[in-house]
């Protein structure tokens, strides 16, 4: 699709919004259920555009993904745990223990990784919309399947184990964990959005597209969206946080026999 046809959608896309704050406007004594909401918007962009903001997305990441790097190379010659080039599936797979990097990586530090040892980019010429298109993409070829982490590699044994306490610490001014709200309320509404576990299959929609903010979300955005919620500061992108707090939550998933939405899901 071309840049030009691009930009006219996300300016409809500006437009849509202020229509869609109209709608709410007018209906406004009548809460609606925050999933019935999502779907309803999202029909509205498939009526009016034909298109998901998603879909859009996921084609930018494609492109990145095939351009060529500083080393000449592309994506196609990074290992995402299939073997270079194969990337049916891995986003199910991760996070996974890399020999060559010697970390457990989910698919965005993996990401960000081969963009610098097989691409050659600088850490610092590593943009983070990019790495975020690209994780769109590559996650997109995991829609619907099921999510199978089960760490068996002592790093991963170890992630695991880090990801569960993180878990379950409190911290912060408000004195919470994210257990607080997603064991003790689940099941429940905070704030009219019904809060799960890991076992209820939290992490199943991501990456995706949140109408309400108008932007993309990555499994690690979501996480920190959560974390600024309870006033402690973001994890850096790629750290340890990140990528054991998803180890835990996507390994208790697993065992509980989870598959992932339609990715790039489509939510408030
Ligand atoms: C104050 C309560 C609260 C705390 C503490 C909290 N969360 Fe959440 N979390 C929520 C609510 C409410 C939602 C659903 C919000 C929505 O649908 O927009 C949510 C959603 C999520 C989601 C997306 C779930 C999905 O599938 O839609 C993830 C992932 C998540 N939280 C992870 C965490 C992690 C990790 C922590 C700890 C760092 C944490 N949360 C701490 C309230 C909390």
């Amino acid at each position: 699709m071309s840049v030009r046809k691009k930009r006219l959608i996300l300016l409809a896309g500006v437009a849509l919004g202020a229509l869609g704050g109209l709608v709410a406007y007018t209906q406004q004594s009548k809460p609606l259920d925050p999933f019935e909401e999502a779907m309803r918007q999202r029909e509205m962009y498939l009526e009016t555009f034909g298109i998901l903001p998603g879909e859009l997305y996921v084609a930018e990441g494609e492109e990145l993904f095939h351009r060529k790097g500083p080393s000449g190379r592309t994506l196609e010659a990074c290992d995402f745990g299939k073997g270079p080039g194969v990337i049916e599936g891995v986003y199910a797979l991760l996070p996974r223990y890399f020999p060559d990097s010697g970390r457990v990586e989910d698919l965005e530090s993996r990401v960000y990784t081969c963009m610098q040892t097989v691409q050659g980019y600088k850490p610092q010429e590593v943009k983070r919309e990019e790495v975020r298109a690209i994780t769109f993409y590559i996650a997109s070829k995991s829609s619907g399947a099921r999510i199978q982490v089960v760490p068996k590699h002592p790093k991963e044994i170890a992630m695991y184990n880090l990801g569960r306490e993180l878990w379950y610490t409190r911290a912060g001014p408000r004195d919470m964990s994210c257990a607080v709200c997603h064991e003790r309320y689940a099941g429940q509404r905070v704030r009219l959005s019904p809060v799960m576990s890991p076992r209820q299959g939290l992490g199943r929609e991501w990456p995706a597209y949140r109408f309400e903010e108008d932007a993309f979300y990555t499994f690690e955005d979501r996480i920190d969206f959560c974390y600024e919620s309870i006033g402690i500061p973001k994890p850096e992108f790629y750290s340890e946080v990140h990528i054991a707090l998803t180890t835990y939550i996507l390994a208790e998933a697993t065992k509980a026999g989870h598959s992932f939405l339609e990715l790039p899901f489509f939510t408030r």
